[in-house]
């Protein structure tokens, strides 16, 4: 059903409604902004996670594609073995009693097992923009309109992703129909031949539980899928002056991404989509600002509203 409704701010102990937004310390929260917008937006970076984050976890009713799952490739069989690894550890990935060690293993095991399918399985570019095009992937409402406040106030914005980076661009370009000299995207990268198929990926693998030891690859240059360097200002040392940081991720994990940063004020936006009872309270002690099951990202206000 799509369901309207306007969210609340609060500080709580239990969860309640969708669309609620939970702020744990009010006060900490409001000298943090204060600090933040008194440095002005030279000071400023966003670091953002991609899927269930910037995009919805509910599109019409169901789960939303991330740039893994959204990915069809020309082989059948190989879509179905990547799906049967899914199931298996997409609930590992949220299993609130896993210790993160072991957790950690896994999900390398996971990503290791799903690239070394996709190089088999003679993923294409071609298969990229498909599938990117039939892709139920939406982006949550504020995504586009937060993007150009940053872009014309140019505070850079580093998408940082244990997905692929391949698709989130591809995604950028077909669902925002613009490209924005101020976003980069650090991700799993992969390298095609002259065909275009897939022969192998670049780097260190990144997992949902290792964006810390990456962190710093914000410091890389962007290459689009040709190979040619565009986008951002790649100049590190100006993302590393800027101590002030807004963070927004869909896990605890991705507290890390800013690790490599000597930050001065950070904000951290956590949405909490999935296993709300259990998680809730992890979550409202590592995040600043906790959004229940939202599809908006408001942060302007706060506040939110839910249509599942
Ligand atoms: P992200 O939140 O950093 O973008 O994480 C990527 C998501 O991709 C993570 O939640 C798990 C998911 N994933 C799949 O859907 N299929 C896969 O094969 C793998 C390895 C990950």
């Amino acid at each position: 059903a799509n369901n309207h409704r306007r969210g609340t701010t609060k500080t709580m102990t239990s969860p309640t409604k969708d669309g609620t937004v939970v702020v744990g310390n009010p006060d900490t929260l409001e000298k943090k902004k204060a600090a933040i917008k008194f440095a002005g937006p030279s000071k400023l970076q966003v670091i953002a996670d991609f899927d269930a984050t910037l995009t919805k976890y509910w599109v019409n009713g169901s789960r939303g594609h991330s740039s893994h799952n959204l990915l069809q490739q020309g082989n059948p069989e190989y879509n179905l073995k990547r799906q049967k690894l899914y199931d298996h550890y997409h609930p590992l990935e949220f299993s609130p009693t896993i210790p993160i060690e072991e957790k950690a293993k896994l999900m390398e095991e996971w990503w290791e097992r799903t690239h070394a399918l996709l190089v088999e399985g003679g993923l294409t570019y071609d298969d990229i923009t498909s599938s990117v095009a039939n892709s139920a992937v939406a982006f949550r409402e504020g995504v586009i309109e937060l993007f150009e406040l940053l872009e014309k106030k140019d505070v850079p914005v580093l998408v940082f992703s244990a997905g692929l980076a391949d698709i989130i661009e591809e995604v950028l370009r077909q669902k925002l129909h613009r490209s924005f000299k101020n976003v980069k995207v650090v991700s799993n990268r992969m390298v095609f031949d002259e065909n275009g198929k897939l022969v192998a990926f670049k780097g260190k693998t990144i997992h949902v539980l290792n964006k810390n030891e990456h962190a710093l690859d914000m410091a890389a240059p962007v290459h689009d899928h040709l190979g040619d360097a565009h986008g951002l200002n790649n100049d590190t040392s100006s993302v590393k002056n800027r101590t002030n940081v807004l963070l927004l991720g869909d896990h605890i994990g991705d507290l890390g991404m800013s690790d490599g940063l000597d930050y001065e004020n950070r904000i951290t936006v956590g949405f909490l989509n999935d296993n709300i009872e259990s998680s809730f309270d992890d979550y409202r002690k590592a995040f600043d600002v906790v959004f229940l099951e939202c599809t908006h990202l408001c942060l302007t206000q706060w506040t939110c509203i839910s249509h599942k």
